[in-house]
């Protein structure tokens, strides 16, 4: 399938440049909010999203599971943005705070807490493989490995694919994959290049090249989910899950691939990937509003009524910068710089807690899963990294996590 680059339609980031004050300004307000939490999270985990703007102590889900719990999807986005707290300071009490939770997902890989899903990428890669990349701790590298192995447990040889969610034998769920699986890929190629074995990375790139055929659509937008047959490899059809509509375009999943692909190019040199993430980021930043920031379905725009979603216009500025490195376009490289800046600048004065001092998030406004009534403007976890994630990557150049 030919899918369709929109260029660049709006003039809104061909001029504006962030100021270097906001950033410093920002970092600030992210690490006041960051350390007023340690107390409160060092040994239990928020909640994904905040209530009332704020987050509480995590709740089971399941029979078994603890409160303050390391259960669920998004803990990792907590010590993640603990782990990036330490690098810009070096303040040790970050780094005591971050080996605690390597501790814990220890303890969950090995005595498989909740690891039947591929969000073992979001969860190993940044408390653990960051933890490895940063101190070298042996610990945590041990946990990111036994994760990878589990995650791999999901892979369907013949199709190419890791089945995102519930029991691989599930009739619901087999042979379903989601964009979102793009950001839990980075695991197993960092496994690859840990062990030597290159079954990881084999198993990621035709995952990524499964996306890249299917899960994207002519026009650049992109399904939330795709089925495929594991037996025969034979792709099925698109279905959305948190998205409005199957043919609508979720505003996260977008962003999801935004950043994804590029991660892809990162470990498997293939520039299609990059293409098509300029193409995705095209179409996104076409839709985004005039004050910077997404409504949860790029279907919706400002007459619609709908909740806008901070944490898909965070993930598509670090989507951005991680583009701008690889874009072969001309001009394009500071365009897309020019855009994460400014968003994470609108992201900070229009959505960010600057002004509630009673607030433990960083970002407002996000939407986790409208479909469900889930986290609807609210902050969430995921939105509150990847905001910070932006930030550092302003001030410095960062080696990624992922
Ligand atoms: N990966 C799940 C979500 O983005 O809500």
């Amino acid at each position: 399938m030919n899918v369709v680059n929109e260029g660049i339609k709006t003039d809104k980031y061909k001029t504006v440049s962030a100021s270097l004050e906001f950033i410093d300004e920002a970092m600030e307000h992210a690490l006041e909010k960051i350390s007023s939490s340690l107390e409160d999270f060092t040994h239990a985990f928020p909640d994904d999203t905040t209530v009332e703007n704020r987050y509480y102590i995590r709740k089971p889900e399941k029979p078994g599971q603890d409160r303050g719990g390391n259960h669920g999807w998004t803990t990792s986005f907590w010590t993640g943005m603990i782990w990036l707290a330490y690098e810009v300071t070096a303040d040790e009490k970050y780094r005591r705070a971050a080996e605690v939770h390597i501790d814990s997902f220890h303890d969950r890989i090995v005595q498989k807490i909740d690891c039947d899903h591929h969000d073992l990428g979001f969860l190993y890669t940044l408390s653990c493989v960051s933890a490895y990349k940063l101190t070298g701790n042996e610990k945590a590298k041990e946990a990111a490995l036994m994760a990878a192995d589990h995650l791999m447990s999901r892979y369907f040889e013949k199709a190419g694919i890791i089945q995102a969610w519930g029991d691989l034998n599930d009739p619901l769920q087999r042979g379903r994959i989601i964009i979102d699986c793009l950001m839990n890929l980075p695991l197993l190629y960092w496994a690859s290049e840990a062990t030597g074995d290159k079954k990881y990375k084999a198993a990621a790139e035709k995952h990524a090249n499964n996306a890249y055929r299917w899960i994207v659509r002519e026009d650049a937008s992109t399904f939330h989910t795709y089925f495929f047959d594991p037996e025969t490899g034979d792709a099925r059809y698109g279905k959305t899950h948190q998205g409005y509509r199957d043919d609508s375009c979720w505003a996260r999943g977008q962003a999801w691939g935004i950043y994804g692909f590029p991660l892809s190019y990162k470990y498997t040199g293939n520039h299609e990937f990059i293409q098509m993430s300029e193409k995705l980021a095209h179409y996104f930043l076409n839709r985004t509003p005039a004050d910077g920031v997404v409504y949860w379905d790029l279907a919706f725009s400002d007459d619609s009524g709908e909740e806008k979603d901070s944490s898909s216009s965070s993930i598509a500025a670090c989507g951005l910068l991680e583009l701008a490195k690889y874009t072969e376009i001309k001009d394009s490289q500071r365009y897309y710089e020019r855009a994460a800046a400014a968003i994470l600048q609108d992201l900070y004065t229009g959505y960010s807690t600057r002004n509630m001092p009673e607030s433990n998030a960083l970002l407002l406004h996000g939407v986790y899963a409208k479909p469900e009534n889930l986290g609807v403007d609210e902050g969430n976890l995921w939105g509150d990294y990847y905001y910070m994630e932006g930030l550092v990557r302003l001030k410095k150049n960062w080696n990624l996590y992922w």
